[in-house]
């Protein structure tokens, strides 16, 4: 049990729902391996309030905010200062409360994101082949924005509702192109990798409707969703031999720089936070 002092450092999460949240399992765990006097909460905040509630915390009598689902457009709008990826994907998953009374918004998914697949899929570039994003929301916005900001040319946003997709892709400019779900089967051919960035998938929802089968042999196959950890689409993606990587390893990868802006120092190796969220997760 971490000893709270009178200068304990606090950071937290904010969401809604936030009860099943990872986050304070991992930046728990690195406090305490670090012997940092710090400790990491949870914060179940309404919408109504959210703003408030952000707005009380300048000065840093908390030193920052992880933001998730549905706050994190509404955190890039109060902040006074936005980092260039945050502003790119149009979402903020950190807010740092800096003394003088300032909010900065970063974005550290897409980070995440690269992180995961240098670990799960060693040796793959980002850079080397056209990627398919499904989705064109916010976590897609994100991962397209990351895969740019890695030399990627070639990005492919298949959406359900292609206006959006198409709005996505005018956004981010001629390295990003809009399709329906419909063209799939075209759209897949020679990607270097396939992630999933839409909702379906998430526990109780129905899963994605999409040929696998059209990537070649050694795309790599993501989904952003680490509950379940293997997801359906992960599943048939392994069940055609696919390499993948999964939305707990992105998990973590956002946390790490993260739990830097908020402690001012790199979580300690060595401590296996993959299997704790995972035995959190119940698996
Ligand atoms: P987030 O900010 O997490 O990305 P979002 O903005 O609600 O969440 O976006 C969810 C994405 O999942 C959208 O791309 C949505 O498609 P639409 O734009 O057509 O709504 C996609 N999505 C959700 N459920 C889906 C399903 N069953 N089949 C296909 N796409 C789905």
């Amino acid at each position: 049990m971490t000893r709270i002092t009178g200068a304990t450092k606090v950071a937290g999460v904010v969401g809604q729902p936030i009860a099943h949240s990872m986050s304070p399992i991992l930046h728990n765990a690195w406090l305490a391996a670090a012997g940092l006097d710090g400790v990491y909460v949870p914060f179940a905040v309404t919408p109504e309030a959210f703003a408030a509630f952000v707005g009380g915390l300048r000065g840093g009598s908390v030193a920052g905010l992880n933001v998730t689902v549905p706050f994190k457009t509404q955190a890039l709008a109060l902040a006074d200062t936005v980092t260039e990826r945050a502003r790119l994907a149009q979402a903020a998953n950190v807010l740092v409360f800096q003394a003088d009374g300032a909010i900065l918004a970063d974005n550290t998914d897409g980070l995440g994101l690269l992180a995961a697949f240098a670990e799960q899929a060693p040796g793959f570039e980002p850079a080397a082949a056209p990627v398919a994003i499904l989705g064109a929301g916010g976590a897609a916005r994100g991962a397209a924005a990351a895969f740019l900001s890695a030399g990627a040319t070639d990005i492919r946003i298949l959406n359900r509702t292609v206006a959006r997709g198409q709005e996505l892709a005018a956004d981010l400019g001629p390295g990003v192109t809009a399709h329906g779900l419909a063209q799939a089967d075209k759209v897949f051919e020679g990607v270097g990798a396939l992630i999933n960035a839409t909702s379906a998938g998430l526990s109780g929802s129905a899963g994605l409707d999409v040929p696998i089968s059209a990537t070649p042999a050694t795309a790599v196959v993501m989904d952003m969703v680490y509950k379940p950890l293997i997801t359906p689409f992960l599943a048939e993606a392994r069940g055609l031999g696919r390499p993948t990587v999964d939305g707990l390893a992105m998990l973590i990868g956002q946390a790490i720089p993260s739990f830097e802006a908020f402690y001012g120092q790199t979580p300690p190796a060595g401590v296996d936070v993959r299997s704790l969220a995972k035995q959190a997760l119940g698996l």
